[in-house]
């Protein structure tokens, strides 16, 4: 089963005067003097942040195919393949496999500081001759009970604890859009749903509608993608309450088994606002870093992916990367000029670039490395360990796996071996994006372009890395070559293993000319000393008062400044030098700027847009029925609260969908809008150049429910 990509097409303009951001302290005066306090943010054998994972390594691992760590939880029969030779089938991977390979020292000496593993829950134990087994975990029965075959809750519980003993952070795969293939075409179980072992419902027999019974997407656009299967994948309805409720009480039943983070499945197949009221109640369990997938084809860019990214609370998986850098190092398609191209788009389309995650190859695409190209991964690597954004490794590219697609791509380790250049790559440059915070926060700028060779500074306070790739057969000459590490000379932070060297930089910043030989990369850094606050990330990026917001950086001082949002200060719950606890103060629901500012009254650079909810989130579909439009005409909802727009059009929540739950001229969308509030609001039409036509009559009102999902449906006042 091949994992589909996203048919929506919408090619972004290139070119649109992109610039580097720059929101993240690029004025920060440079220290006075150097330090000897190196900048970390994790100390050995303690966590680090839930909700910032920009220093971290993510190891992403498909649970069954990692290590058997006990074969008493393997199934029996026709489920299983005990020697793997049946990709679609169990293969005997496990958590305590994963337990196993902390200990042993595998993935701690790695230096990776968070693990992604496979969905945790019970799925479905059917086995189709065509379509295989859930080994993968996607084809769950019950969110709130676990996969036996990975093991029980008390393993799951010592995976996270032993993590978290080691310094590792557990992320958790989630798919709240279906359960498992639904249909009478396969041996599977019709989508059934249990509740913590009770049965729910199934799929032809599904008397409360749970599931959507609209036939499967045909990709054709974004409202069909939502609203029918995903494939015939039991594709659940999350405006049914019970839905609703269910699948909140299950992620926050995993937040309490001590999870750090939660990858998304699917986010391109659901509501995008009810998932931003998952997001709120995810933030207010427990705050996460939270990402979705979002797939793109190679070369596919589109508004919504970046509209959702900005706007859902969460990041996203970052395809535009993996698939720009495959295009650059694998398929040789590509050169360095398309690869720069998106990084400028990425930096200017996400409000936060660095929070996306970044990769090379997962379990949706061929695996990168390709027998005999093996110093292609290794090249990749440096690349991606180097670069803005959270990286992910796919478990095995550290070993050379190759394979091509779903299954293939999902081979069982085949060896754990530390003396892989691969492994050795990700071992040094691990812990450089702890202690240089310029991987972390820093803004990518261009230093030396051609096809082949490219030479990129990440720069943040006073700390600068310049990473230098040569990817062809040919050495070039590189001179005039700029950076913004201070005078002196350099040591490559890969001690050779690509063909690296040291380098000297001038007073004026300039490095003499020199000859860069095929196949090389050179790191060179310079951790500094920041003195001023600049401010790096803030996560999460919405919430509501009194919820609790990390502010990462450098140079906030030793005693407590203030953070402020807006101009109102907000309550400091602990102070570091890089990092800091803050409440959300009372605000009204609104996007505000966040700043710091030391005790010497010294302000960071803004961190813009924080979003302050209004209060608890729920979902209400807004139906209008009888709303005829002309051509290039949509309908929006605008309304008194800031989730609705605060009246300003501009901020029209739509466009509104009217073609698989109800058709034209009716229309509907779901909106996330604060619970148990007495709201005012209009529907309008806009059309593409902006123009507004408001519907008459007087304001419509309407009552949010408290704690689960509402409906409100009106005629088009004409
Ligand atoms: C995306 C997952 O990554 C893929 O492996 C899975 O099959 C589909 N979503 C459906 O859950
Ligand atoms: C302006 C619109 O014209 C009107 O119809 C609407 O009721 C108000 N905004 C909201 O107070
Ligand atoms: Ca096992």
């Amino acid at each position: 089963m091949d994992f589909t990509m996203d048919l929506e097409r919408r090619t972004l303009l290139k070119g649109l005067g992109l610039t580097t951001v720059g929101w993240a302290g690029s004025n920060a005066v440079q220290a006075q003097e150097s330090s000897d306090l190196a900048y970390s943010t994790q100390e050995a054998g303690t966590v680090g942040s839930t909700v910032n994972y920009t220093d971290d390594v993510i190891y992403q691992i498909v649970t069954d195919r990692f290590q058997d760590g006990d074969s008493g939880n393997n199934p029996d029969g026709d489920l299983y393949s005990s020697d793997c030779s049946n990709l679609r089938k169990y293969c005997g991977g496990d958590w305590q496999g994963i337990i196993d390979k902390i200990r042993d020292g595998y993935l701690t000496e790695m230096g990776i500081t968070a693990l992604w593993i496979s969905p945790p829950f019970e799925n479905v134990t059917s086995v189709d001759a065509d379509i295989g087994t859930s080994y993968h975990g996607y084809w769950a029965r019950d969110f709130k009970d676990t996969n036996e075959f990975f093991g029980d809750m008390n393993v799951f519980e010592e995976l996270v604890s032993v993590a978290h003993d080691n310094g590792i952070k557990v992320v958790m795969d989630f798919v709240p859009n279906h359960t498992s293939p639904s249909t009478a075409d396969n041996s599977m179980e019709d989508g059934v749903l249990y509740d913590d072992g009770d049965y729910v419902t199934s799929y032809s027999d599904d008397p409360d509608d749970y599931f959507h019974h609209n036939g499967g997407t045909d990709y054709s656009n974004y409202e069909d993608q939502i609203y029918r299967n995903l494939y015939n994948l039991a594709d659940f309805d999350q405006q049914e309450a019970y839905i609703d409720q269910y699948l909140k009480d299950a992620i926050r039943s995993w937040l309490d088994k001590g999870i750090d983070g939660i990858r998304v499945d699917a986010v391109a197949h659901m509501a995008p606002k009810w998932q931003k009221t998952l997001m709120d109640t995810i933030y207010d369990h427990k705050p996460v870093f939270t990402f979705g997938e979002w797939f793109l084809g190679t070369g596919e860019s589109n508004q919504r992916y970046y509209d959702f990214s900005n706007d859902s609370g969460m990041s996203l998986l970052d395809f535009r990367f993996g698939q720009e850098i495959r295009e650059v190092l694998r398929e040789f398609n590509d050169d360095w000029e398309d690869f720069w191209d998106v990084i400028e788009e990425t930096a200017s389309q996400h409000d936060q670039v660095i929070d996306q995650v970044s990769f090379i190859d997962n379990h949706d695409m061929e695996r990168f490395t390709v027998a005999g190209e093996e110093a292609n991964t290794d090249l990749a690597l440096a690349v991606l360990l180097t670069s803005r954004g959270t990286p992910t490794v796919y478990y095995g590219t550290e070993q050379y796996l190759t394979g091509g697609n779903d299954p293939e791509n999902r081979k069982p380790m085949p060896s754990f071996d530390q003396s892989t250049t691969a492994y050795q790559i990700i071992q040094k440059l691990a812990p450089l994006r702890q202690s240089n915070a310029a991987l972390a926060y820093g803004d990518t700028q261009q230093r030396w372009i051609n096809s082949d060779v490219f030479f990129y500074e990440r720069e943040f306070g006073d700390n600068v890395v310049l990473v230098g790739i040569n990817r062809s057969q040919e050495s070039y000459d590189i001179s005039g070559l700029l950076t913004a590490l201070p005078e002196g000379s350099y040591d490559d932070q890969l001690d050779g293993l690509l063909g690296g060297f040291g380098t000297s930089v001038n007073g004026d910043g300039s490095i003499d000319s020199f000859s860069l030989d095929p196949r090389t990369v050179c790191v060179w850094e310079y951790t500094g000393n920041t003195t001023e606050p600049a401010l790096g990330h803030v996560g999460p990026t919405m919430g509501q008062t009194g919820h609790t917001v990390t502010v990462s950086g450098e140079g906030f001082g030793s005693s407590a400044g203030s953070v402020q949002f807006g101009s109102t200060d907000a309550p400091v719950v602990s102070w570091s030098d890089s990092k800091i606890e803050a409440e959300v103060p009372a605000l009204a629901g609104g996007f505000y700027d966040v700043t710091v500012t030391d005790t010497d009254g010294v302000q960071s650079d803004a961190f813009a847009d924080f979003e302050v909810l209004t209060d608890d989130q729920v979902s209400v579909r807004f139906v209008v029925n009888n709303a005829e439009t002309d051509p290039g005409e949509s309908v929006y909802v605008v309304g008194n609260v800031h989730e609705l727009g605060e009246w300003n059009t501009d901020r029209s929540v739509g466009p509104f969908f009217n073609q698989v739950v109800y058709e034209y001229p009716n229309w509907y969308f779901d909106v996330n809008v604060p619970a148990e509030t007495s709201i005012e609001f209009k529907f309008v039409k806009i059309d593409g150049d902006g123009n507004v036509t408001w519907e008459s009559g007087s304001n419509r009102t309407y009552t949010t429910p408290s704690d689960s999902t509402g409906e409100y449906v009106g005629d088009w006042q004409a």
